[in-house]
Parts: C-alpha cells; structure tokens; sequence
C-alpha cells in the first residue's frame, strides 16, 4: 500500500520536542506514514527569512493534510498569527475540537466520562476583523454572518454526528440580542438539522449554555457555534477535562485538514525534555482517522488513555514525575501491547 505522505511542522520551542515523540507513536500504530518536514515559525524567520516560507504551502498542496506543533508568533513586525494565515489561505472553515476525559486524571470532572465534540465556524464573525473608529471616542466592530459559511459549518457537525454515531447537536448563539446575525447561524442550523432527522437538535443561548457546561457538562454532545463564542466555549470546555495541554484540534476545509495541538511553545520548559506530547498525539490520532488508518488512530488514543489510567509516567504539567521520553516510551508499549 502507497504510504500516506503527511506534513509535518514540528513549530518552535517544544514544537520539536512533541513532534518526535508523536511521530514515534505514530510509527507504532503501524499506520503507513511519511512525513514531510517543513518548517514554519521564529526557526523558519531566522533561517529562511519568512514566517511561512512557501514549501509549506508547496508541501500541504500536495498532501492536503498536515500535522502542525505550536509555532511563536513574533509580537510586532506585522506578522500575522501562523494559524490565521494558513486557516485563511487553505479555506480552513472547521475548527474541530473533541473535549474527552482522559481516565486517572486530575480534573474537577474526573467522575464523568466526557465527550463533548466542538464544531466552531473559523472564517468570519467578529474575527473578520472590520473595525473602524466612527467619530472619536466611538469605534465599531461589524460581526459578518452569512448563509454560506454558517451552512457549511453546520453540515459539519450533522455529518460528524451521523458518521459517528452521535445522538445530539446543540447549536450556541445569542438570538435573542442578536435577532439578524445570530438569527440566520440558527436557520442555517435548523435547516441543515432538518436533513438529518436521526440526530435530535436544540438551541441554547450561549450565556446559558456556559453554566450547563460547568454545571451539568455531561448532557452534551455535539456543539456548533459561530467563530468568537466557539473560541470562548471551547476553552472553556477544555478546561473541563484537564486543560489546553491535553486536548487536539483540527483546522478543516474542503480540500486541507491541518491537526494541531492548541497549547503554545512553552518557553519556560523548551529543550528540556519535560514537554507533554498528549495534545499532539491526540491530534495525530485525529488525523490516522482522517486519512482513514481508523484502526491505528484508536490503538494510539487508547494507549494514550491507557498511560494517564496507569498514571505512572505522566509529565509534571499533570502532576507525574516523567519527562518527553519517558512519557512516550510508555505510549509506545501500549500501543504494542
Ligand atoms: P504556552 O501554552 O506556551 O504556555 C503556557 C504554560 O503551559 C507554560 O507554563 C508552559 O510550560 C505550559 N505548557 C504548554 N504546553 C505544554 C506541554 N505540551 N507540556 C507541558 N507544559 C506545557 O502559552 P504562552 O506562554 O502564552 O505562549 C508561548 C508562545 O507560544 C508564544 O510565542 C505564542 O505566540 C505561542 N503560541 C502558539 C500557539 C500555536 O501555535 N497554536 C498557541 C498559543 C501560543
């Protein structure tokens, strides 16, 4: 069988350091990978001159799919957030972010088993960025909403829950304020909801959804929300299960998926050996599941789950004594085991 070539953009600071050991894990799942490495970020700044030299772009054109460490985003000089450029020039509409519990870990919830999947719309909404000051003192910020994007965004969540199984999708707004905007994300939704009869649908407004989330995190399932509230929502429900650190992500368009983990480069602990790959390898299971090796993406998730319920080798930022390698190694025999 072809192997399925992938970039990889190791990133900065501990970048490097989650990429390796992911690739190992990856290498054990047996899924028949090749990795292209590119790079993007301060290293790719100081070496070749440009943020996002174009062999990245060379690279995801050819593959389509890519698996992306966290990158610095130099602060000044006009640069643009990686993330943004890319999502913005691979019509990365999806943010994909699956909320679980990892078993043995710390968290407020770690009596429930959570798995609350979040589809939030990444192109427009008050991140289109239209602001502008109207007389002084007075600025205004325009929220775009339209029926293309919110459709789509929707579809992707009811074509999740219909691939996966799932019972329920909850689409978050705030309608009632925002009767225009928020008033067309939700027909979109009821109307893409209607093609889907299976899949139970309700709504509920964001501030309320919120306190459900915190309250009662357990009666959720699928989410859809617009771009700002799905940024807030989302960390939010990350914290639910233990953090940044811990949960993947996924950018998606109809021809590129980037994985990423969502947490930054760590400066403090780069190079040191002491990184947690679990974000990464979480994602990189997402994306064994894109390229359809499903199999080898839940030998790599549940060896994951299976290092966090030992609770043995798990790295300091989730109270373990572990570092990278050690972490990894007992990802490795799981995974063999
Ligand atoms: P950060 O996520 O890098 O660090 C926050 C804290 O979490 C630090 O104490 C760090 O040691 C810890 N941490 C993060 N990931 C960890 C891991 N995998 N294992 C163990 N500990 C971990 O956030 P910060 O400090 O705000 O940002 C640092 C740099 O990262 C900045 O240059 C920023 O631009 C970049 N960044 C990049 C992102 C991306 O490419 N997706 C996302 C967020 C930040």
């Amino acid at each position: 069988m072809m192997a399925h070539q992938i970039t990889l953009i190791p990133g900065d600071g501990i970048g490097p350091e989650v990429a390796d050991a992911t690739a190992l894990a990856v290498a054990a799942t047996g899924a028949s990978v090749e990795w292209e490495r590119v790079d993007a970020g301060a290293r790719a700044l100081a070496e070749q001159g440009q943020l996002l030299p174009d062999d990245v772009f060379a690279s995801l054109e050819m593959t389509r799919v890519g698996l992306k460490g966290p990158t610095t985003t130099p602060i000044g000089g006009g640069h643009q957030s990686i993330n943004v450029v890319l999502r913005k020039k691979l019509g990365l509409y999806v943010n994909f972010r699956p909320v679980i519990t990892l078993p043995g870990l710390k968290t407020r919830f770690d009596d429930l088993a959570l798995d609350i999947a979040i589809f939030r719309e990444n192109t427009e909404d008050l991140y289109a960025g239209l602001e502008h000051e109207v007389v002084p003192g007075v600025v205004e910020s325009l929220k775009i909403i339209t029926e293309n994007a919110s459709l789509r965004i929707a579809r992707a969540a009811f074509q999740f829950a219909r691939r996966e199984s799932r019972k329920k999708v909850t689409a978050i707004h705030k309608a009632n304020i925002m009767k225009l905007s928020d008033g067309l994300f939700l027909k979109c939704c009821r109307q893409t909801a209607a093609q889907f009869p299976e899949i139970a649908y309700n709504e509920l407004i964001v501030d309320n959804a919120c306190m459900q989330l915190v309250m009662r995190p357990q009666i959720f399932d699928v989410l859809v929300l617009p771009n700002l509230y799905g940024d807030i929502v989302s960390d939010l429900a990350a914290g639910l299960v233990g953090g940044l650190g811990i949960v993947p992500g996924a950018n998606m368009g109809d021809h590129h998926a980037i994985f990423e983990a969502v947490h930054g480069t760590a400066p403090d602990i780069a190079g040191k050996g002491l990184a947690n790959p679990t974000a990464l390898m979480q994602s990189a299971a997402l994306m064994l599941a894109h390229i359809g090796e499903r199999d080898a993406a839940k030998r790599l998730k549940s060896a994951v789950a299976s290092v966090y319920a030992e609770g043995k080798h798990l790295t300091g930022d989730v109270g373990g004594h572990a570092g990278t390698a050690e972490f990894t190694d007992a990802v490795v025999r799981h995974i063999g085991g």
